[in-house]
């Protein structure tokens, strides 16, 4: 049996072992994912033990991202640019390569529904998760435009990734002029609203942007985010976070079990399916 596995802190709530055992099931893999429940300290002494028991590899989420960015032997492209790894495979030598397949798996989720090139994205956030989606969307060929709460860190960003200004929080609606794709990839959202107001506070920053906008977010969990509800409303193009979830997932799948997996339809069902 093929071992792999996500490292987490909590970890209960991730649906990656819901995922990884469809898609053994599926493709007929004598394998098996597991949560893994690891305190923030702990992933050097988590990930040798898991390479010495015979694990394929893991992914890593909150909070070990950036831990395990340190901790790998090498990185890909990707990883580097992210600032963070979230896919480690255990090589035969005893070393470890890293991945980030969040901002990969978020494009491939934008190409899967039909939006091929993005010209100009606004992305709101400047934690990994709008790290990741940044680079990716740049190296893809984008202009990319960073607008965060707290701006020094917006600004690090911009900095780091896109050279330019960062926009500031509050003038970034009026900055949605030009641009054909708007991230959220704050927490803004998650766990539904966050006050009775934010369906307004979408609604009106939206108000003003161009018909041809798609709008996505990344949280998933409500999958239709006050945000995603505003910009139906106002008749734009919708990304939920689910695909991303998928997409992200299968590079380590395929590396680990030696299939790549399918992103379908039933797939999606599987995950809106299970609480
Ligand atoms: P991750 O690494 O998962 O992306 P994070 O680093 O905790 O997570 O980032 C959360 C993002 O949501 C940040 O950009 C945060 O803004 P700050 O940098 O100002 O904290 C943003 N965020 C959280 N709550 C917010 C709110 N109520 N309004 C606007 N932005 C918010």
């Amino acid at each position: 049996t093929r071992l792999a596995g996500v490292i987490g802190w909590p970890v209960t709530h991730s649906r990656s072992p819901l995922l990884h055992n469809h898609w053994c099931a599926r493709h007929g893999v004598n394998g098996a994912y597991v949560p893994l429940p690891v305190r923030p300290g702990a992933l050097a002494t988590a990930l040798a033990g898991l390479a010495a028991a015979g694990f394929e590899g893991v992914n890593v989420t909150i909070p070990h991202k950036e831990d395990a960015f340190g901790l790998v032997t090498r990185r890909t492209h990707v990883a580097q640019r992210a600032g963070a790894v979230n896919t480690i495979r255990f090589e035969p030598d005893g070393s470890m390569t890293g991945d980030c397949t969040d901002g990969t798996g978020f494009i491939a989720d934008l190409r899967a529904r039909g939006i091929e090139t993005v010209r100009r994205a606004l992305v709101l956030g400047a934690g990994g998760a709008a790290r990741a989606i940044a680079a990716a969307l740049l190296d893809a060929g984008g202009e990319v435009l960073i607008a965060n709460r707290t701006a020094t860190r917006a600004e690090v960003l911009t900095r780091a990734l896109c050279g330019g200004e960062a926009v500031r929080w509050d003038a970034w609606p009026a900055r949605l002029e030009g641009c054909d794709l708007l991230v959220n990839a704050t927490s803004l959202g998650l766990n539904g609203a966050e006050g009775p107001d934010e369906a307004g506070y979408w609604a009106e920053c939206l108000e003003r942007a161009p018909s041809a906008l798609a709008v996505a977010d990344i949280v998933y969990n409500p999958l239709r985010t006050p945000l995603l509800a505003a910009a139906e409303t106002r008749g734009l193009t919708t990304v939920d976070g689910l695909g991303m979830l998928i997409q992200q997932a299968r590079a380590g799948f395929a590396s680990w079990f030696g299939v790549w997996p399918e992103a379908d339809a039933e797939t999606r069902a599987l995950l809106l399916a299970t609480p």
